[in-house]
């Protein structure tokens, strides 16, 4: 069994058909730019290209940047202001004539790091969070997620945790990455303090440097490397259609 997968980020929506059964994409993701005017109008138009670029008919699941709630985006941090209160998952069902998953990014990169991959053995609070843009978060408690947790949102040094420890810093502030390490310790800290979590796994584009940074993590919970990275979403959005979110 597959399903397309569709993970919409701040910069790019992307998507593949994954493998339900082993996690992985079947063929090669398609990237498309999110439109600079990144409204659901907007996006939807893009999804049109990446259905038919895979001639897609099966199930599909779509991750989003915000929260999702039964279907309807409630947030919207680093896309336009129109995604919020939409009925997301009725737009595209109506759309589409069929099924659809929605959930948020961060959740979808959860299901696929706990089913597959770095999470897969853990057991106790495990914390992902995906650091990019923005910084998203899925929490899970012996493999059971607690959806929507956003603690990129916590207010940490006067500001959003995100725009003070999310990885786009680096790239586009050009603060160096150690210096930025430095701050992401800082925030894992602080969310220690709150959630003692046993677990903390690092998601997104910068976990693959991991080991240039790791010694700068010093928090009492484990900390690893995801294992999807920016894949994650693609996939979990996937796996999420055979879950109930
Ligand atoms: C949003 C989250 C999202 C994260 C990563 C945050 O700004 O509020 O919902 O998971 O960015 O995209």
């Amino acid at each position: 069994m597959e399903a397309l997968g569709i993970d919409v980020g701040g910069s790019g929506v992307k998507a593949a058909p994954v493998d339900l059964s082993t996690g992985k994409r079947v063929v090669k993701r398609k990237r498309v730019p999110t439109p600079e005017s990144s409204t659901p109008a907007a996006v939807y138009e893009v999804f049109d290209q990446l259905i038919s670029h895979f001639d897609w008919k099966g199930p599909i699941g779509c991750a989003l940047p915000g929260v999702v709630r039964n279907g309807v985006m409630l947030t919207a941090a680093n896309v336009d202001d129109g995604w919020i209160g939409r009925d997301v998952r009725t737009d595209l069902e109506e759309r589409y004539g069929q099924e659809v998953t929605v959930l948020n990014d961060a959740d979808a990169a959860g299901i696929a790091e706990n089913l597959f991959g770095a999470a897969r053995e853990l057991s106790g609070t495990v914390l992902l969070l995906t650091l990019g843009t923005g910084i998203g978060s899925a929490l899970f408690t012996n493999g059971v997620l607690v959806p929507n947790t956003e603690l990129g949102h916590l207010e940490f040094h006067g500001r959003d945790a995100e725009d003070y420890a999310a990885a786009r810093l680096v790239s586009q502030e050009r603060l160096i990455e150690r210096d930025w390490a430095v701050r992401l310790n800082e925030y894992l800290n602080y969310v220690e303090s709150v959630l003692t979590p046993d677990h903390f796994i690092l998601g997104g584009g910068i976990s693959k440097n991991f080991d240039r940074y790791a010694d700068l993590l010093n928090t009492n919970a484990t900390v690893r490397a995801a294992r999807f990275r920016n894949r994650a979403g693609i996939i979990g959005a996937a796996l999420a259609t055979g879950e109930a979110v």
